[in-house]
């Protein structure tokens, strides 16, 4: 029997996400009033347009309106859902809410990332929620895992592919040897990119994900702009061809990792052993592979974007809130917990990890000496090295080095690149390293 009364929701945005709810709140409606025990009604919903002709899903005309300010203070509405995307409007919105007592449901992780601070600190001071499980892996519960799942262990590490267009676009040039731009497109048709595509591939959209997951990993509020990071567009089909032959596959990576008095933090491509459970990891598909200290590794995979997968994230944001409204716990102050002493984000120059480094060189006598003479000056290490002859010239010579500073190898490569024996900039590939073989498939 359900004893609540319905949840009012002011839906602002109406696209695939907006849509997703629309349906899913349809389509699920049994299941999910038994599980709140209250109807959750979408009351108002703000679009830009109420004339546009196609949309996603059909909705009641009446229920359209394109004056934000006026849906979210409706005496109807407890939960405002912030499904616009951007900042500008967004952000305005979020707080408009907050201001006028409302919950909010966001999934807008570059509003979080660039503005978490003040969107948290005005809804603790108005007490009420906010929630943003979809902002990060979309579908994967990765939010509810690191909040809650884990509420009682310590995270030491993680490695996430959180990107669904990244990966997209480097699995299929792996399959395939199709190229970048016709795959990017196809990306962009099947809706997993960002409206403005250079966020995935510049690796944007990664560093706006990772610095919520540092955020609730190390209670650590992280300059978006501070995180280190490398786009997918520099991967040439030729990396992949190599990355495979020494046993690995190029995944787009963020990696954050606890150092006690530092937080490492970066975004880029990396070789990953083909035997770690992240190789798997394919098409726009995200996963989150998770080091801590009770539980040790643990993963959660999942449909990193699309239209009901993150609609499933905001409506059960939603059926939490409701619950909360029904427990008079909504908008209870929850302790953040803060490290005694303040943390520094690790500078990249400090970072240790092992490199793949494809020179372009002439074939002559003494060539490899001189890399390694230099490699070796600067503490860069070598473990496996592999020369192959071009059709089109100089020849390509591919280092694979033991664990290294960055500041080393760039200070290496500086040097290298200016030697008259190289003929082309020296490309440099990450290679992912620690703790994840720990959980590699038998
Ligand atoms: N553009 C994002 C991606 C969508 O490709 O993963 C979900 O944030």
């Amino acid at each position: 029997m359900v004893a609540n009364r319905p949840i009012g929701v002011a839906l602002l945005g109406l696209g695939n996400v907006g849509g997703g709810v629309v349906k899913l709140l349809h389509d699920n409606a049994a299941a999910i009033e038994a599980r709140l025990g209250a109807r959750i009604e979408v009351r108002t919903i703000v679009v830009r347009d109420p004339d546009k002709g196609q949309r996603v899903v059909d909705v009641d005309r009446s229920l359209l309106s394109t004056d934000f300010d006026r849906a979210i203070c409706r005496d109807d509405i407890d939960i405002v859902c912030e499904l616009m995307g951007g900042t500008t409007d967004a952000k305005r919105a979020v707080l408009a809410a907050i201001g006028a007592g409302k919950h909010v449901v966001t999934a807008n992780k570059a509003l979080l990332a660039e503005h978490g601070a003040e969107v948290f600190g005005a809804a603790d001071a108005a007490g009420v929620d906010v929630y943003y499980e979809a902002a990060v892996c979309g579908g994967v519960p990765i939010i509810r895992v690191l909040r809650e799942g884990l509420a009682s262990d310590r995270v030491e590490a993680l490695w996430g592919i959180v990107n669904g267009t990244s990966n997209y676009i480097l699995s299929t040039m792996t399959e395939s040897g199709r190229p970048f731009a016709e795959i990017l497109k196809e990306a962009q048709a099947l809706g997993y990119a960002e409206a403005d595509p250079t966020l995935d591939i510049g690796g944007g959209d990664a560093a706006h994900k990772l610095a919520i997951l540092v955020n609730l990993c190390f209670s650590m509020s992280v300059d978006v702009t501070a995180i280190a990071k490398d786009g997918i567009d520099g991967i040439d089909p030729i990396d992949l061809e190599y990355a495979e032959k020494f046993g690995y596959v190029v995944k787009p990576l963020v990696i954050a990792r606890d150092h006690g008095h530092a937080i490492e933090a970066r975004v880029h491509p990396a070789l990953v052993p083909a035997n770690w459970l992240l190789a798997d990891v394919s098409g726009a598909k995200n996963a989150v592979y998770v080091q801590s200290y009770a539980l040790g590794p643990s993963m959660y995979y999942g449909a990193g974007a699309g239209m009901l997968p993150t609609a499933m994230s905001v409506v059960s944001d939603i059926i939490e809130i409701g619950r909360n409204v029904f427990a008079h716990a909504a908008g209870a102050a929850r302790p953040r917990p803060r490290p005694e002493t303040p943390r520094r984000l690790l500078p990249l120059a400090e970072v240790r990890t092992k490199y793949y480094l494809r020179f372009g060189v002439l074939d002559k006598p003494g060539v490899l000496g001189q890399l390694m003479t230099v490699l070796g000056r600067h503490d860069v290490s070598i473990a496996q090295v592999v020369q192959a002859a071009r059709s089109d010239g100089p020849v390509w010579v591919v280092v694979l080095t033991h664990d290294a500073k960055e500041g080393d190898v760039r200070a290496a490569l500086a040097e290298i690149d200016t030697l008259p024996i190289v003929a082309d900039r020296t490309r440099v590939i990450r290679i992912a390293s620690g703790d994840p073989s720990k959980g590699a498939k038998s």
